[in-house]
């Protein structure tokens, strides 16, 4: 099955073609379609047929639960057992928009779309043409990312399209997505509510709104060895085909120490790819070079970090070496994402260096 593309005018939607894609959803198919953070591959979230296909179609682990897309603050309360006080105050301020958050769920929800578990993940994408694909399907859209399994999250219809294009009914393309990485997701199911995936909402934004809020402990780079709480963060996720390394430092060491590397291997005759931003781009010397964007605008560069890695998997080098971005904001999901992309490759380059 080759997917039908439709392109929608998020400033003017196209009813009838989204009632289409409603209908294809009611009809237990799939359509995969933009949201602010990330495309989502969609299915009706309470037909546990529709969650079994998008497993399948994306290759994912089926303990790997799905977060369900709503368009009305309604539709929350008839699918989890109680909304707690502090789950409303960030709704209030962040829907829609690229939170996540996590409930004890009831038995309108099946365990095939929460991977077993009695717990449901929660969203109200921020994105016109998704939340008119959510009300014409029914109200409940389980949508994980739509690449597939193990792949960088799609930003674009094109990425969708390379990944999912045989597999699935219909893709809405709604251009480049606004934010680029995936929604902060937070746990209300635990004593103290707990941030299981960093994103675009900060530690920071939602303890100004409802106070203490946890890290979860598996998502500190120091804690390698504990296990995230959320199924689908242990998993060596967004993984390009080269091997990728980090490289930390002092920016002037940290290009000279993968320009370094880039000589290396042209030597032995192989080609690497070089992540770096607008402003240090032109410094290296050998290698493919990709700026993600300017240094001081986080957002761009959350925003191309997934264009970036895709685009290393199209050309054939033999490694990748990326600049670090501690970014003042975003930088915790930035850094969350490319380091299990480089499965926590990181080369440290010492500070003074005697040469
Ligand atoms: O921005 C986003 O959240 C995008 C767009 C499409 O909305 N969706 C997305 O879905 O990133 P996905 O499936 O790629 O990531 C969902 C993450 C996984 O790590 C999964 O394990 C976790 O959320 N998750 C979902 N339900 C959960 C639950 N009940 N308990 C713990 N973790 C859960
Ligand atoms: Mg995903």
């Amino acid at each position: 099955m080759k997917a039908k593309i439709i392109t929608i005018d998020s400033r003017n939607i196209n009813r009838k073609e989204i009632k289409q894609a409603g209908e294809i959803l009611k009809k237990g198919g799939l359509v995969a379609f933009p949201t602010e953070t990330v495309y989502g591959l969609g299915g009706n979230a309470l037909d546990a047929r529709a969650s079994g296909k998008i497993y399948q179609a994306k290759g994912r682990p089926s303990d790997n639960p799905l977060i369900v897309h709503i368009a009305d603050m309604d539709h929350l309360e008839s699918i989890v057992q109680e909304i707690p006080e502090k789950a409303k105050i960030l709704a209030e301020k962040y829907w829609p928009g690229p939170l996540t958050m996590i409930f004890t769920k009831n038995e309108k929800v099946p365990l095939e779309t929460t991977g077993g578990l009695d717990s449901v993940a929660v969203r109200m994408p921020n994105h016109p043409a998704a939340l008119a694909l959510i009300e014409a399907g029914g109200g409940y859209v389980a949508a994980p990312s739509a690449n597939r399994s193990g792949r960088p999250s799609p930003t674009t219809a094109a990425h969708v399209a390379e990944d999912l294009g045989e597999n699935i009914d219909m893709i809405i393309d709604g251009g480049m997505v606004g934010i680029g990485i995936e929604s902060t997701i937070v746990d209300f199911t635990e004593e103290v509510p707990t941030i299981l995936r960093p994103g675009y909402i900060t530690q920071e934004m939602i303890a100004e709104c409802i106070g203490q809020v946890n890290m979860d402990k598996g998502l500190i780079p120091e804690n390698e060895h504990v296990r995230p709480k959320a199924p689908g963060m242990k998993y060596r996720h967004y993984a390009p085909k080269a091997p990728l390394a980090i490289v930390e430092g002092e920016e002037n060491r940290v290009i000279h120490t993968i320009n370094h590397l880039a000589a290396k291997a042209q030597a032995e005759g192989r080609q690497v790819g070089i992540i770096a931003t607008d402003e240090s781009m032109d410094q290296y010397r050998g290698g493919i070079v990709k700026s993600i964007g300017k240094r001081e605008e986080e957002e761009t560069i959350a925003l191309h970090l997934y264009e970036v890695l895709r685009q290393f998997d199209q050309l054939a080098v033999s490694s990748i070496y990326s600049e670090a971005f501690h970014t003042p904001k975003m930088g915790q999901a930035i850094m969350n994402r490319l380091l299990k992309a480089a499965g926590h490759t990181v080369i440290t380059v010492p500070e003074q260096n005697e040469e």
